[in-house]
């Protein structure tokens, strides 16, 4: 599925001369180049590199860097301030950074059917301009600044050495899977994307572990991955809980607590002795699940 957007993004506009080499450099000595790259040091206050290093580590870009790697990255962010309708990336160029926005708010906006259609609003934690840089390929979208507004930005090489692998490893991983799961498969890819990006990956070793107990407040949702899960449900207190559904490789759980905002339903333990599961932690999965709520609220019928 990666493939098919890689192909899809490049069919846009061909890469410049310029950018070609560099993706042959990149094919053919990726080894040297990351021993040999010595990352960019732009000084910054104790209280810049923290709030940084706690955006960057909300963000799946760098979720798999380690404390040196992570302060590498946070000292190479180089400060760039943008004045309101300021133009910062144009669809279809070649890129060279990605940005983390401190402060402000910036449109992203793409050329759907001869229209100019807003596809995301970034705001402060966010990131932009990453998938010229994963990919290899041109600027996907345009992105603007609404007011003024702060970004950090990371340049390629820096990019490229420390943080490219994890992220891409993980895309290509998990993004076919989502996509095959029903209530996914009509969301827009790039919001597939930003979703398999923030999944966690828990992996239980132990039939029979609980997962989610009866009653308690929801801080998760769950995605099988591999193996199952087993709900059951007391229907009345003091109740010993019997089965009531069984979630299989795809299924999903534990969205009705975070919907409904109401204590757990049921009890969710293990049903296999290794069972991998997706977790979504309760405020991501209400940023980036918001738009197919009325899906899952529809798919809520199945437990009555
Ligand atoms: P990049 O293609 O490098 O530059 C434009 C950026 O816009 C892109 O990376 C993403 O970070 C961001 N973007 C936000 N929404 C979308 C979208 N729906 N499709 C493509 N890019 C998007
Ligand atoms: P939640 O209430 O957040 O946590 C327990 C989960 O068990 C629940 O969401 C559902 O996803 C799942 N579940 C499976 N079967 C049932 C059922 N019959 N009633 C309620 N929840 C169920």
């Amino acid at each position: 599925m990666t493939m098919t957007i890689i192909l899809r993004l490049q069919k846009q506009k061909p890469m410049s001369k310029v950018a070609r080499t560099s993706v042959s450099a990149e094919a053919y000595g990726e080894w040297n180049k990351k021993a040999d790259f010595v990352a960019p040091v732009y000084e910054k206050t104790e209280s810049q590199k923290s709030r940084i290093q706690s955006c960057l580590q909300q963000c799946f870009l760098f979720g798999a860097l380690d404390n040196e790697e992570l302060n590498k990255v946070t000292l190479a962010l180089k400060e760039f301030v943008v004045n309101s309708e300021t133009e910062i990336i144009k669809q279809g160029d070649d890129g060279e950074s990605m940005y983390l926005v401190e402060d402000g708010v910036v449109n992203c906006t793409k050329c759907i059917e001869n229209q100019e259609t807003l596809v995301k609003t970034c705001s402060a934690g966010d990131v932009f301009g990453e998938l010229a840089l994963l990919y290899n390929c041109p600027r996907a979208a345009n992105v603007k600044s609404e007011g003024p507004t702060t970004l950090w930005e990371l340049d390629r090489g820096t990019f490229n050495s420390i943080v490219k692998d994890a992220a891409v490893n993980k895309r290509n991983t998990y993004m076919g899977f989502l996509r095959k799961i029903p209530i996914f498969s009509n969301m827009e890819e790039y919001e597939v994307m930003i979703i398999t990006d923030a999944l966690k990956v828990e992996t239980f070793k132990e039939e029979s572990y609980c997962v989610i107990q009866q009653g308690e407040a929801g801080a998760k949702f769950y995605i099988v991955a591999k193996g199952e899960c087993i709900a059951k449900r007391a229907f009345v207190p003091q109740q010993e809980p019997r089965e009531v559904m069984r979630h299989k490789i795809g299924d999903y759980f534990g969205e009705l607590a975070l919907i409904k905002n109401e204590p757990r339903a049921a009890t969710v333990v293990t049903g296999a002795p290794e069972v991998q599961l997706l977790s979504l932690e309760r405020k991501t999965f209400q940023r980036l699940l918001g738009p197919i709520e009325d899906i899952l609220r529809r798919e809520m019928q199945r437990y009555d």
